[in-house]
């Protein structure tokens, strides 16, 4: 028997341990502590499965960072990919392509409203940068005000903009970041019971947040549709509705941070077309191709994009648009639409997996809260469902969490962890009996965090 990558599972764990005892050498990972860190090996993946250095195959239920949305090795994308390497492995952004203006037509045609320009970038980070800057050169003003329990990216402005911990060694106070509450009705900042008093407060509190920064100072409000790494908060009716209210009172640029929750992840093409706004920039990266190749991207509406008619955009990229990137683009967009992709994600949500974590949570004390929709979900693990106290503190880790997490992929199951919370992210093309498969084991390993209950 061989992998999906053809290799005898004697040549893949020896592969994999020469892989490994290389990256322990000379590979310096993302943020971590380098000396205790001992990575997983994938060696092959396929659909919605990966396998291990030892050969053991795990459901893939984090959609690695939560960007295989078509699920792993589609063979029309790596075709495409293929196809597009034999003909044109790359070209300057300067010059036109067939892939980047293909790409950019099937995005626009998917986004919500009247955002029809694209400006193609390498990821998430730098689509974040960009948009920032297309707001303050578009406004004439500096201040961006963003929310605590959010994740826009690495870099520098994207990591200043993040309201999670690991803004804060990289924060000099120098950005020009505001940050405010949003919406949270769990661990609510505003004494809210209610769905609707969470959104009526939250916005309350983000309107006297502008006033007393200066309207005229802000140049945008960014947002994550559905805030991703933070949490998966679901923001409740009429919330997303009011910011773009006073994005309009104020001149402010509405950008929605859609590089997580876009491209079909919450059962939409956009995660902000389940709550019928139109931002005036998108960002995407992650599912847009599901990150077979580096690929991001700003969504730009024409109001912007005409500050830069007869002026100069200033910025730009070696690689915008990149002929691998965009082929992939175009292949997984045309396998979405014609395998209805979005559709499943959007069933296996309503259908499948909400319903399963919902039933979990009747039986498993450890969970205080489900929250989602589509393949986009949250559970919140907590010591003690009265005071909600977390099983993990925010920003760290706990042995209860590490258990949980290293039972659930004793059995075969790979989650997506952020402090407190499992996520349960498998890409948009889950079938209802892999799904089952993974809320089965999800099952076991919740048996783990309840045992961790005083
Ligand atoms: C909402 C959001 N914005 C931006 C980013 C940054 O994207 P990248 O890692 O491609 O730079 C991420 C990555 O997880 C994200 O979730």
């Amino acid at each position: 028997m061989t992998l999906p990558n053809g290799l005898t599972p004697d040549a893949a764990r020896a592969q994999a341990a020469r892989a490994y005892e290389l990256d322990r050498k000379h590979v310096f990972h993302s943020w971590s502590a380098q000396a205790a860190l001992t990575p997983m090996t994938i060696t092959a993946a396929q659909g919605s499965y990966v396998w291990d250095g030892d050969g053991n195959r795990l459901l893939d239920f984090s959609s690695q960072m939560v960007n295989t949305n078509i699920g792993h090795q589609h063979p029309k994308v790596v075709a495409a990919i293929q196809e597009q390497a034999a003909t044109l492995c790359t070209v300057a952004p300067p010059h036109v392509n067939a892939a980047r203006s293909e790409a950019a037509r099937l995005i626009s045609e998917r986004t919500p409203g009247d955002l029809d320009r694209i400006f193609f970038t390498n990821g998430g980070a730098d689509a974040v940068e960009h948009a920032v800057r297309m707001a303050r050169l578009h406004t004439g003003r500096h201040k961006v005000l963003a929310r605590y329990r959010s994740y826009h990216g690495g870099t520098d402005t994207a990591v200043n903009l993040t309201g999670d911990p690991r803004r804060w060694p990289n924060d000099l106070g120098t950005s020009g970041v505001v940050h405010f509450f949003g919406p949270f009705l769990y661990r609510s900042q505003f004494h809210a019971s209610t769905e609707a008093e969470e959104s009526q407060r939250a916005l309350e509190h983000l309107e006297q947040t502008i006033a007393f920064e200066g309207p005229g100072t802000i140049a945008a409000i960014i947002l994550e549709s559905v805030p991703g790494t933070a949490g998966i908060m679901v923001p409740p009716p009429g919330y997303l509705a009011g910011v773009r209210e006073l994005c309009d009172r104020h001149g402010i640029v509405f950008i929605a941070d859609e590089v997580m929750a876009g491209f079909g992840r919450t059962g939409q093409w956009f995660a902000i077309q389940n709550f019928d706004v139109v931002p005036d920039l998108i960002t995407f990266a992650k599912g847009v191709n599901s990150g077979y190749v580096p690929l991001g991207g700003v969504a730009i509406s024409p109001r912007i994009a005409a500050t830069f008619d007869d002026r100069a955009y200033p910025g730009g990229l070696t690689y915008s648009g990149h002929p691998l990137a965009t082929a992939a683009a175009v292949a997984t967009i045309t396998a979405m639409s014609q395998e209805r992709i979005v559709e499943n994600a959007a069933e296996m949500g309503e259908r499948v997996i909400g319903p399963g974590l919902r039933e979990l949570a009747e039986r498993h004390p450890s969970i205080g809260e489900v929250r989602g929709l589509g393949v986009f979900w949250a559970l919140e693990l907590v010591r003690d469902r009265a005071t909600r106290e977390p099983l993990a503190p925010y920003g760290g880790t706990s042995p209860a969490m590490t258990e949980t997490v290293a039972a659930a992929k004793a059995a075969g199951l790979l989650m997506f962890v952020n402090f407190n919370r499992l996520h349960v992210v498998p890409p948009c093309t889950i079938s209802e009996a892999e799904a089952k498969e993974g809320l089965a084991i999800l099952d076991q390993a919740l048996a783990v965090a309840d045992g961790h209950l005083g």
